[in-house]
């Protein structure tokens, strides 16, 4: 097992990472202020894993009050579910000591842990991310939330959990397009700040999607150390943390664009991740040889280098301009200087993404 540490004070917690860790109840008693938990899932990870985590934690000593089962899918990220998640709890007798647990993917863990953060103004969440995209990225750092119907996550709070438990048993069972879409995440670390890791990408690309444990294992760990790292520089998002938005104007602007029904996240951000190269290189950012380094490794990974075809310019720049990133009128951009050398800027001349846009159509 390998453990990252998010260091936020008295207020730190692990994120351990191994095989086998659900049947074991994961560590999870010894950092639960009192022996009872309630688990939220989905129709589709509670069929899965719903027994062998209440079997782990009642061999741990901690009493399952209930299991929720969610309907699965980011359409139910809604209020409508959170009150349905309020309900069981009060019908379970969850009290302020009852722990939530999270298993499933990055929507359960944001409509689960935003439970967590509002019932009875807030009981111990544990995250029990079975998604790449969840270990690597959702479950780790403590935004949670769901959606509105005018946008993404617009309800939800920064909380942070008490442990995340990413159990890498659990990823055999995610369909190879759930993979490359975690997968792209990955990447996004290496280009955002870490060279190193860009480079043991580029060498174990193919045997991270062929699932080979060694190789999956040290791209979360090395995911989960670089996001412990920008939150706890950063909780908030005053700053850094904002870089983990690369690539993520443009994918916003493909996924509402596309009505979220054909690109996953991952695979928006994919293709964004490139738009923002070619921004990058044609402001004299990024050489050429590095961002072809970039398409290069996202196209290996199976992932989109080029956006809808359906979307039109118009359709991208009108939907960037409202983009809840905008500051003060000025849709601000992550671009990189050099792979790993992320930054935040409002300073990017209309015709740069225009270009951008257009060389990945
Ligand atoms: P998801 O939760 O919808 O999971 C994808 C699919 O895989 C679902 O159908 C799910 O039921 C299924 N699944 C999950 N685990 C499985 C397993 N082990 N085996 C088989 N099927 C499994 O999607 P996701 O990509 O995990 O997360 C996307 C969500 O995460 C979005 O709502 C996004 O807003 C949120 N997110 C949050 C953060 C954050 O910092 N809080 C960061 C990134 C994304
Ligand atoms: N996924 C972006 C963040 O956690 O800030």
């Amino acid at each position: 097992m390998r453990t990252v540490t998010v260091a936020l004070g008295e207020r730190e917690y692990p994120v351990r990472i191994g095989s086998q860790l659900i049947g074991q109840g994961g560590g999870i008693a010894e950092i639960l202020p009192a022996p009872r938990a309630v688990i939220v899932t989905n129709e589709t990870v509670g069929p899965l894993y719903g027994e062998a985590l209440p079997a782990g934690l009642a061999g741990a000593g901690v009493e399952v009050l209930g299991v929720v089962q969610l309907p699965d899918g980011e359409e139910h990220k809604d209020l409508t579910t959170l009150a349905r998640v309020y309900d069981e709890l009060l019908g379970a007798r969850a009290d302020r000591k009852t722990a939530m647990v999270a298993l499933g993917g990055g929507v359960i863990g944001d409509l689960a842990g935003f439970a967590a953060a509002t019932y009875q103004r807030g009981v111990p969440l544990v995250q029990v991310p079975t998604t790449l995209l969840a270990q690597v990225d959702a479950a780790v750092g403590g935004k949670t939330g769901v959606n509105h119907p005018q946008g993404k996550n617009l309800i939800g709070a920064f909380y942070q959990p008490r442990a995340v438990i990413a159990d890498t048993d659990t990823l055999d069972t995610l369909p190879d397009r759930e993979l490359r879409a975690g997968l792209a995440e990955v990447i996004k670390y290496g280009l955002i700040r870490d060279p190193d890791f860009f480079e043991y990408l580029e060498g174990t690309a193919e045997s991270v999607l062929a699932r080979d444990r060694e190789a999956l294992g040290q791209a979360i760990h090395r995911s989960c150390q670089n996001k412990a790292d920008v939150v706890a520089a950063d909780e908030r998002e005053a700053d850094q943390r904002a870089l983990l938005n690369l690539g993520h104007t443009f994918a916003h602007a493909i996924e509402t664009g596309t009505g979220y029904t054909t690109w996953l996240h991952g695979e928006a951000v994919a293709a964004g991740m490139v738009m923002a190269a070619e921004a990058s290189h044609r402001l004299g950012l990024l050489c050429g040889d590095d961002r072809e380094r970039i398409r290069t490794l996202i196209g290996r990974c199976d992932l989109p280098v080029t956006g809808p075809p359906e979307l039109s310019m118009g359709d991208y720049l009108r939907i960037m301009g409202v983009d809840k990133k905008a500051d003060a009128g000025r849709v601000r951009y992550v671009l990189m200087a050099g792979i790993g050398g992320a930054f935040v800027t409002g300073d990017v001349p209309e015709e740069v993404i225009r270009e951008a846009i257009e060389a990945c159509r």
